[in-house]
């Protein structure tokens, strides 16, 4: 019998809501902008990571859009993904879908191409040399205007072999889905597959608004659809898949303590729950500490872990074959483990 760390570390795992901008590490973060000349209001790694105490998630953003500012050429997106990577390997992810915000990039005069280009070279290598497989999914600023966004879904289409999805982050609260109702559509028209933030902060009224006037695909987080039952109901009925974040929701105050975690309950209420790291530079760990974290504080068993890691892959945008492989991965480590 091994432990539960020790199943979670070896435990084939698929990651759906991760920033990638959001796996910028202070290290690089310094090391990046003392390469492009750029100044950080921080004097020291250990200063930036005091200042990552935040109450709400207008706190987080307004630091994570600072710390982009150190990004600029095609290498420096290449080296963020890169050692986003090879966390993934250590952590044992197979397959990871990532979000990128183009606008927090462009509205600095960085191109759109820059970014996608730094983006999937590295993801190119992943796959070939540390076999892991990918997805980009590009997230518009919910903070600012639907013209904005229209402008980005614009530079998005001639890139359309390279994403595959778009999605809907930043500051939740003021700015419904129903803001971007004739984005989505347009995207969805361009074949694009749709995700939003839905139920962070904002209320269970957001997350109907996601499912019926941007019809995604996934919500990401989702966790306040439990104070509408109605909701739950649907969710469960649609099998629509919540990509959750333990620690991002325990440092943004989402949840006071991880021991109040709603995952527990959403499994139990047949939700599609999956577990995420959303921004693991800024939130204090990747994909296994995320599954520690919530495994220990709600005496989750490995039945509930196994389930949690085919929910990702079956809430996967890969195609069905690739997902009975990593289906057939996750089996075959139950049988084992
Ligand atoms: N919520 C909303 N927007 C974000 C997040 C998040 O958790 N991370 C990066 N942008
Ligand atoms: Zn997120």
């Amino acid at each position: 019998m091994i432990n539960i760390d020790s199943f979670i570390e070896g435990l084939p795992k698929v990651e759906l809501h991760l920033h990638i901008e959001g796996s910028l590490e202070p290290e690089l973060m310094f090391a990046l902008a003392q390469r492009n000349h750029v100044n950080l209001p921080f004097k020291s790694v250990a200063e930036v990571k005091k200042a990552y105490n935040f109450s709400n998630l207008q706190d987080f953003l307004d630091i994570y859009y600072q710390g982009m500012s150190v990004l600029l050429k095609e290498q420096d997106f290449y080296d963020l993904t890169w050692a986003y990577l090879e966390r993934c390997k250590a952590d044992n992810v197979l397959h990871t879908e990532i979000f990128f915000d183009p606008q927090g990039h462009t509205e600095r005069g960085v191109a759109f191409e820059t970014v996608l280009n730094g983006i999937a070279r590295a993801l190119d290598g992943g796959q070939k040399k540390l076999g892991i497989s990918s997805k980009i999914i590009m997230c518009f600023l919910r903070h600012l205007s639907e013209d904005d966004a229209f402008k980005t879904l614009e530079e998005a289409i001639p890139y359309k072999d390279k994403i595959t999805g778009v999605g809907l982050d930043s500051s939740e609260k003021g700015h419904p889905p129903s803001k971007f109702e004739r984005v989505f559509a347009r995207a969805r028209k361009e074949g694009f597959l749709i995700v939003a933030h839905a139920g962070e902060e904002g209320p269970p009224e957001y997350v109907w608004e996601a499912l019926d006037h941007l019809k995604v695909d996934r919500i990401d987080h989702g966790n306040r659809s439990l104070e509408d039952e109605k909701l739950v109901t649907r969710l469960a009925g649609e099998d629509m898949a919540l990509t959750v974040c333990p620690l991002s929701n325990l440092k943004l105050c989402v949840v006071k303590d991880m021991k109040n975690h709603p995952l527990k309950k959403m499994l139990s209420l047949g939700l599609k729950a999956t577990v995420n790291s959303d921004d693991p530079a800024y939130f204090g760990g990747y994909m296994n500490d995320n599954y520690k974290a919530v495994a220990r504080a709600l005496g989750l068993e490995k039945e509930d872990l196994l389930t949690l890691a085919r929910n990702s892959v079956a809430a996967s945008f890969l195609a069905d074959a690739e997902k009975e492989a990593l289906l057939r991965k996750v089996n075959a480590y139950a049988t084992r483990a």
